[in-house]
Order: C-alpha cells, then sequence, then structure tokens
C-alpha cells in the first residue's frame, strides 16, 4: 500500500467482524498504525453501531492530528456512516467502488472510511482501502466545498463559507 503511513482509528459492529480485523492487518503491513480497534471479536456478539461509531471519531478528534484517518465497517457501512457524519468535523464516505473511494479523499476530503461487511468481498474492500490511502484531497475549489460542510455544522465557519460562491464553469 503506498501513501504516507499514519494513524488510524478504527472500528466496527457484528455485520463486520472478519472486514474489519481484516483491514487491520492491511493497514499494519502497509505501516500504518492502528492507534485504536473497537469492536466484537465474534460476529454473534450484537452490538449497535452507533456506540462504535461515537467512540472511534470523537477519539480521532480528540487526538487533533487531520492526517490520522478514521475506518468504520457495520454491515453494510450506512449505519455507521450516518451515525458518524453527525459529529461536527467528520467527514465519513461510505465506499462500494474504487472511483468513490480515491474521490472520497481527492474533492471531499474524507477522514473516515466506511465499507459493509455483508456488502464487500475483502478483496475489494481492500482495494477500496488502497485507494483512499493514496489519494490526496486536491484542496482549491474543493477545499471552499468542505468549508461548506463543516460550515453546516458549525456556526463559526459559516461566516466565511457563505462569502465564497462557486464560479461559473468549475467541475
Ligand atoms: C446490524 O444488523 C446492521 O444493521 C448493521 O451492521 C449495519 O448494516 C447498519 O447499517
Amino acid at each position: 500500500m503506498e501513501g504516507s503511513p499514519v494513524r488510524w482509528y478504527v472500528g466496527g459492529d457484528h455485520g463486520a467482524v472478519a472486514l474489519r480485523k481484516h483491514l487491520v492487518e492491511r493497514l499494519r503491513a502497509g505501516g500504518h498504525e492502528v492507534v485504536l480497534e473497537v469492536g466484537p471479536d465474534d460476529p454473534s456478539d450484537s452490538i449497535d453501531y452507533p456506540d462504535i461509531a461515537v467512540e472511534v471519531c470523537r477519539t480521532l478528534l480528540a487526538e487533533g492530528d487531520p492526517a490520522s484517518r478514521g475506518l468504520l465497517v457495520c454491515g453494510t457501512g450506512q449505519g455507521i456512516a450516518m451515525a458518524a457524519n453527525r459529529i461536527p468535523g467528520i467527514r465519513a464516505a461510505v465506499v462500494t467502488e474504487p472511483l468513490s473511494a480515491r474521490m472520497a479523499r481527492t474533492h471531499n476530503d474524507a477522514n473516515v472510511l466506511c465499507m459493509g461487511g455483508r456488502v464487500l468481498g475483502l478483496g475489494l474492500a481492500e482495494e477500496l482501502l488502497r485507494a483512499f490511502v493514496e489519494a490526496e484531497f486536491e484542496g482549491g475549489r474543493h477545499a471552499r466545498r468542505v468549508g461548506k460542510i463543516e460550515a453546516i455544522s458549525s456556526p463559526a465557519a459559516a461566516t466565511s463559507a457563505k462569502d465564497s460562491p462557486s464560479e461559473h464553469g468549475e467541475s
């Protein structure tokens, strides 16, 4: 896996135990540091995915390093992403194919990657992780748009984002 090694905060529910363990192993093999891994060891240990999302995302944000990343998995990736995206500062992207995994970083500056253990094979999930890790945020017009996302939940950011209209012809 290319891309600079960073610190990862990982969590998942009972719907993605094998996926979580596999991706943690791949991250470590790629030289990344997994500083937090939350979730059951056994798929029969049912756990509520919002609790996992909150623990992982709050710990990630508390660390304060914008280079650090979160990885959240559940049965589909959907519920845990919905919960994560309620937390200001978290931009969680559910991905099922490589283009979205890459563009979640290049255009959306996603800091949390979400996937579903009942949706993806391990090989595809690994490819999605690699695409996410190797892509970099492009900034520019995308930074303005990400600023507008953050302004939705942060009144302080709202003033500057409002004064930055999009320009004709931008993609
Ligand atoms: C758990 O059964 C399941 O609902 C959860 O893993 C996830 O898929 C929710 O979005």
